[in-house]
């Protein structure tokens, strides 16, 4: 047993540690005017969907005004809903129609970079004395005029591109069409503390964080030091490791700042952090367990191999390092890391179903990514087709990440729901006859049903929300938890059957559904890739 999950949370916990949270990248989830892109009304039809799934809250990816160079998430406006996916009358309408269907909504902000059309960088840019030129992150050239340090972006090349005009060189961890804010100008806090509230009184639940784990940037802009053979892949892909363009202490100033405006609703508001950090800093983001993120996505575990031991690892690390009264999420999908049906489970609907199942088991928050629920594969896209600006820039060494962000497949047939049949989708359907949420609905045993039951045995079997986890040793290539006295997940993450012994109880739910209610006195025996969640005599 580890020691943040010794103490059992109470049930009378705050909601979003119970909840299933769903990302929507609304771009892609429903078309209600047939022009080919996902929009907020859109959204609004399809809420019978996620109330019938079961789930407490969605997050939506950015719905604010944006020139698309990154998809939403090169902001021009953090104030005004993006005309493509509606108006803020429909956003209202969304967060009221979403309510009484008790789900909440949340937002994505994006406070490292805006875009580089925002009317602040626009200032910032025209002349070193502007006064917002302090906002953003500029800085004289070597002496031989190159860039004022090491530092390369996240989507590859120098971090800093040079401004003509002025004469300096600005900051962007991402696209150059992406300029880094300077998180130490006080102007620039107050300001995001504004634009919290702004949304936090329409309604909105909390935010999901973008990259929050780099918006403060050393305050010398020293030279990253070289990658060592030690360092991960992306460290090693860029020759250096981000010490000094991001990471730095000093942001969990900004967080507790955050966490302080959130705490000071009524109900509370949650952040969620994207936090794509190794668990030893992963867990500093939680700050004393109560005063930094609500939640931090553990990139760790979303990229680990779908192997019994190596997943055991990162939750048995995570739960260790947590500091009390923290709470994990699990994810194994989003917008930009391709959807676990593919990277776990290779297209094997046995290993997604698993998959899937452990999501909802594990100790802590379980954020799905639409699609998840019915076992959605990535879909590949055609070199023409393709919108992202990585895959556009990288293509084909890398494809870059729309074959995640298709359009959800509601049924079968052109438009696939999603839009009309005679309209082009601003990205190419995958696929719409193997799955799609129509055809699984009236299937009892299909993985959207699955995930439906499972998402309801948390209402009924309040252990799954809120029991601590504690291994329970098995053997190879099984892993297995309990959760609180009386509920046990057991994963056979292997090709062949195995025998579990020395329990007794009832299986409430089992990836094959065939499987389910099935009593066992002292021996369970597990097929391949069989995954259960079973109520256990203490
Ligand atoms: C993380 C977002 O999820 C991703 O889509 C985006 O490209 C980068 N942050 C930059 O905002
Ligand atoms: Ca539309």
């Amino acid at each position: 047993m580890t020691a943040a999950s010794d103490q059992p949370e109470p049930q009378d916990a705050p909601w979003w540690k119970k909840a299933v949270l769903y990302q929507v990248y609304p771009r892609s989830f429903a078309d209600s005017n047939a022009d080919g892109i996902g929009d907020l009304q859109g959204i609004i039809d399809r809420l019978e969907h996620l109330e019938w799934l079961g789930v407490d809250g969605i997050w939506l990816s950015p719905i604010t005004v944006s020139p698309n160079a990154d998809w939403g998430y090169d902001v021009a406006d953090y104030r005004a809903v993006q005309p493509d996916l509606g108006t803020m009358e429909t956003f209202d309408d969304l967060v009221a129609r979403a309510h009484e269907r008790r789900i909440r909504v949340l937002l994505d902000i994006v406070p490292n970079h805006t875009s580089e059309r925002h009317p602040w960088f626009v200032r910032s840019r025209s002349s070193t004395t502007d006064p917002m030129r302090d906002w953003y992150v500029w800085a004289d050239p070597k002496p031989d005029g190159s860039s004022p340090n090491n530092w390369v972006s996240s989507f590859g090349g120098p971090a800093w591109t040079l401004d003509p005009n002025t004469g300096q060189y600005y900051l962007h961890n991402h696209l150059a069409e992406q300029p880094d804010l300077n998180w130490w100008n006080e102007g620039v806090r107050a300001e995001f503390d504004d634009i919290f509230r702004f949304w936090f009184d329409r309604g909105v639940a909390g935010f999901r964080i973008d990259v929050c784990n780099i918006i403060v940037k050393d305050a010398r802009l020293r030279d990253n030091p070289p990658a060592t053979a030690d360092d991960d892949f992306d460290a090693q892909l860029f020759g250096q490791r981000p010490v000094f363009n991001g990471n730095r202490p000093e942001v969990h100033d900004v967080i507790r700042r955050w966490r302080r405006l959130a705490e000071s609703y009524d109900a509370p508001r949650v952040l969620v952090g994207e936090t794509p950090v190794k668990i030893d800093k992963l867990v500093e983001y939680y700050g004393d367990g109560s005063d930094e993120l609500n939640l931090a996505f553990n990139f760790p575990f979303i990229t680990a191999p779908l192997d019994a031991g190596a997943m055991r690892q990162v939750v048995e690390d995570t739960e260790a390092q947590l500091p009390p009264g923290a709470w994990p999420a699990w994810t194994g999908s989003n917008h930009d890391m391709s959807r676990f049906a593919s990277r776990w489970a290779g297209g094997d609907e046995d290993k997604a179903r698993l998959a899937l199942l452990m999501l909802l088991c594990l100790r802590g928050t379980p954020v799905l990514y639409q699609g998840d629920e019915i076992g959605l594969c990535d879909s590949p896209v055609d070199k023409d087709d393709l919108r992202d600006p990585l895959g556009v820039r990288y293509w084909p060494a890398y494809a870059g990440r729309d074959a995640m962000r298709t359009p959800m497949p509601w049924r079968e047939g052109p438009g696939g729901g999603f839009t009309e049949p005679g309209t082009r989708p601003w990205l190419p359907l995958g696929p719409t006859a193997r799955c799609n949420v129509e055809q699984q609905r009236s299937d009892p045993g299909s993985m959207l049903v699955l995930a439906r039951d499972l998402i309801a045995l948390r209402r009924t079997h309040p252990e799954l929300q809120t029991g601590r986890y504690e291994t329970v040793s098995a053997p190879d290539g099984v892993w297995a938890w309990r959760r609180g006295d009386g509920v046990a997940v057991a994963l056979n993450m292997s090709d062949r059957p195995v025998d579990l012994d020395g329990t007794a109880g009832r299986v409430c739910i089992s990836t094959h559904r065939a499987g389910d209610g099935r009593a066992f006195d002292d021996r369970l025996t597990l097929r391949g890739w069989e995954g259960v969640v079973a109520e256990i005599s203490p």
